[in-house]
């Protein structure tokens, strides 16, 4: 079983195979994901609004994202971990640094992710400069929640496309190896991701981008909230480990995400 990189993420967007990413929190998740097929692990900030029950992210903490990624890398082997940077934990490069360092080095993540644009552009030089590989998050920005004004879709109209594709290849620039796009316009996210070389994961961001991304619990039907972007894969099969092959195998052959679970 050979661990993913990020050069076999790069592989996979030059020869059109889909990544199947899903988040990950816990060693019991993480076997069954790793052994089913799913080739990136997410441990989201997510977890503090499916696992502590918070209304937001914003106050998931350092510690709490070096505990369940560590939970996650020690039962995973094939797999690639990206790791949230937390709330307020890369407010100035040099903050930045010191955290993704720690991320790196205390949880063993093969990644960190990062939300934001043009604002967090140095901190991610200055994080990938330091050789821990950067993935950005832009469209809806679950950090930024209260200046979005809600959970809704993004960029819709034309300058705020703009503004997301020139986020996007800034990023790029900055050094990230991979972008996540959160509730954007199928059609703004299929064409970022045909501009950019780096691999873009989406979440209610259509069919048109190199891989998709869910949150675990939602594909289990275990979130009491229900998403439009979002499907219960258990629905109809006796185990979560056939689930989550049904999900590797939709995203794969882009059966995953339909029109129906797209923004227009
Ligand atoms: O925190 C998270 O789980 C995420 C995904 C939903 C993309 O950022």
């Amino acid at each position: 079983m050979q661990k993913i990189t990020i050069k076999t993420l790069k592989k996979m967007k030059s020869t059109k195979e889909k990544i199947a990413c899903l988040t990950s929190y816990d060693g019991s998740f993480a076997k069954i994901q790793d052994e089913t097929g799913v080739d990136v692990l997410l441990v989201g900030d997510s977890l503090g609004m499916v696992l502590h029950g918070d209304e937001t992210t914003l106050n998931v903490t350092m510690n709490n994202m070096i505990y369940h990624t560590r939970l996650v890398t020690n039962n995973c082997h094939r797999a690639l971990v990206i790791s949230d940077m937390p709330y307020k934990s890369y407010t100035s490069p040099a903050q930045a640094l010191e955290n993704a360092r720690r991320l790196a080095r205390e949880s063993n993540t093969d990644m960190v992710k990062m939300e934001g644009g043009k604002e967090i552009s140095e901190a991610v030089a200055s994080i990938t400069q330091d050789g821990i590989p950067v993935c950005g998050h832009l469209g809806l920005m679950p950090q930024s929640i209260h200046k979005l004004g809600g959970y809704r879709v993004q960029a819709k109209t034309e300058s705020e496309a703009n503004k997301l594709k020139e986020d996007a290849i800034l990023l790029q620039v900055s050094g990230a190896d991979c972008l996540v796009l959160e509730c954007v316009p199928a059609k703004v996210a299929a064409d970022i991701s045909s501009l950019l070389d780096i691999p873009v994961i989406g979440i209610g961001a259509g069919v048109g981008c190199d891989g998709q991304v869910l949150v675990v619990y939602d594909i289990l039907g275990l979130s009491e909230q229900k998403f439009k972007f979002s499907k219960n894969f258990l629905s109809g099969r006796d185990s979560i480990s056939d689930a989550i092959k049904a999900y590797v195998a939709a995203v794969k052959n882009n059966s995953f995400p339909s029109l129906s679970h797209s923004y227009e």
